[in-house]
């Protein structure tokens, strides 16, 4: 059985008091409700507020993982953060290729791959990200381009290493804007994805990958979504931002299980 995910991608909110808040209420919800045993919950605050939010978690089933990370392994690169320095704060995870790097931050599918790479050197699970602008789906490009994403990075990897990584399907259009894709648009994405990676690396290999869906994904729409067969939980922003909010989430993954 796949592995069912809910990751809560904070971007750049919070300062540190209120960091701490969330991530105590959202261990103290988890703990009154039970987590569902199926569902790893993953929190991924900014890196200022990575050796906290371990600290509070350690005791905890929750994981906690890095928003980016650095694509060289060390040196006189001002501002980054590498991934041995992950590493060694236990962090589990990272996501890589988020749709906002991509945009603001120039960040190619060469260097991409290079964080992966780099990621997996000191046994981090990427959280991969790709996804379709709104001018891409409108000319039915979506597919194509989702494709040409995966094939320029994580289809480059061994069929050890990809099996060491998690895909989230983020469609542009739908982050932050409060327009979800439908299920039948997530499934629809979720299914190529898994087919283009069965082609590629085998049927085990494609059943057993988790896939997430990110993009205005909230508690009202988890539950639908989560319920569609190759959607494997989300990547969450904005609701990961509350904790009521966050946890009804990982329950509704729980209910997709
Ligand atoms: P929203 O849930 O705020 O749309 O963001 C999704 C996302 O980008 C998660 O990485």
């Amino acid at each position: 059985m796949r592995t069912k995910i809910v990751a809560g991608n904070w971007k750049m909110n919070k300062t540190f008091e209120e960091a701490e808040d969330l991530i105590t209420d959202i261990i103290e919800l988890l703990d009154e409700q039970g987590k569902p045993e199926h569902v790893d919950a993953i929190l991924c605050p900014p890196y200022v507020f990575l050796e906290m939010a371990g600290d509070i978690t350690a005791d905890y089933p929750v994981f906690i993982g890095a928003q980016n990370v650095s694509q060289y392994e060390s040196g006189a690169y001002t501002g980054e953060i590498s991934a041995a320095m992950l590493r060694s704060m236990h962090i589990d995870f990272c996501i890589i290729g988020h749709s906002e790097r991509r945009k603001y931050f120039h960040e190619s599918d060469e260097m991409l791959l290079d964080k992966v790479k780099m990621a997996h050197k000191e046994n981090l699970v990427p959280i991969f990200c790709c996804g379709e602008v709104l001018q891409d789906r409108e000319v039915s490009r979506h597919f194509e381009v989702v494709k040409q994403q995966l094939e320029n990075t994580v289809f480059k990897l061994s069929a050890e290493d990809f099996n060491t990584l998690i895909i989230a399907y983020e469609p542009v259009w739908a982050i932050g804007t409060g327009i979800t894709a439908t299920p039948e648009q997530a499934q629809e994405m979720h299914f190529f994805i898994r087919d283009l990676i069965a082609r590629k690396f085998g049927a085990e290999a494609a059943a057993e990958k988790t896939i997430l869906y990110g993009g205005s994904c909230n508690g009202k729409n988890a539950t639908e979504l989560f319920a569609m067969p190759d959607v494997d939980g989300g990547l969450i922003g904005g609701a990961s931002l509350t904790a009521e909010e966050f946890v009804q989430i990982v329950h509704a993954a729980g209910a997709g299980a």
